[in-house]
């Protein structure tokens, strides 16, 4: 396992190494609007990692991932299942916010998704929660499991086990890793009538939070 110290010195180097990212076709606008890039925040020993898709506007300005309205919604849907916000991980595919919260493209996915695998390889979580449609084709890809991409409207409140390129501690052998597909929470920004329907999707997040 590696120790505390190393964790935060690697997370460090991917966030030194995205501000002078300049092959992202996301850099000169972050560079020009006085933006942040969004790393991540949370516990580095955390057992859950939520990834979503991209900052916005508040999250740019402040560094800080899901601080804004969909921030606001994930909150909620955290204190319905009993997570704690700070017992987590919480990042994005993409760390430089898209123009006008335009959805991602494959070049940017392509860019930054290398980030989030030494992310996920440095937290080494049970599960990770993918919110919305590109957390979960990227990482369902990432994880193998290709075959069983359904689109977000069929995938909302699954589960999915999968081998994790990392090994379990307590037998050495390939970890197993669950993959939790959910509606991005910005659903119930556009639509509060969506919320109730996000917080039972949410409740598949139960099972893993410990009494
Ligand atoms: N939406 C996301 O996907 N991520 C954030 O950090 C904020 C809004």
């Amino acid at each position: 396992m590696p120790s505390q110290t190393s964790k935060t010195k690697k997370m460090k180097a991917i966030r030194d190494e995205i501000l002078v990212l300049k092959e992202s076709p996301l850099f000169e606008y972050r560079v020009s609007n006085k933006y942040f890039p969004v790393i991540g925040e949370g516990s580095h020993d955390a057992d859950i990692v939520f990834v979503g898709e991209a900052p916005g506007r508040n999250e740019a300005k402040t560094g800080k991932p899901f601080c804004g309205a969909a921030g606001n919604v994930l909150d909620q849907l955290l204190e319905h299942v009993g997570i704690p916000r700070k017992s987590i991980y919480i990042t994005n595919i993409v760390k430089d916010r898209p123009p006008e919260n335009r959805d991602p493209t494959s070049r940017e996915i392509e860019v930054y998704g290398p980030f989030l695998d030494r992310q996920f390889e440095i937290i080494q979580p049970k599960v990770v929660v993918a919110l919305g449609r590109y957390a979960m084709g990227y990482i369902m890809k990432k994880f193998g499991l290709d075959q069983e991409i359904e689109p977000i409207g069929k995938a909302h409140g699954k589960a999915h086990k999968a081998l994790a390129p990392w090994n379990d501690p307590k037998t050495s052998k390939s970890a197993y890793i669950d993959i939790v597909t959910l509606y991005h929470p910005c659903v119930a920004v556009y639509n509060p009538n969506n919320l109730p329907n996000l917080k039972k999707d949410f409740e598949v997040l139960r099972k893993y939070v410990q009494d």
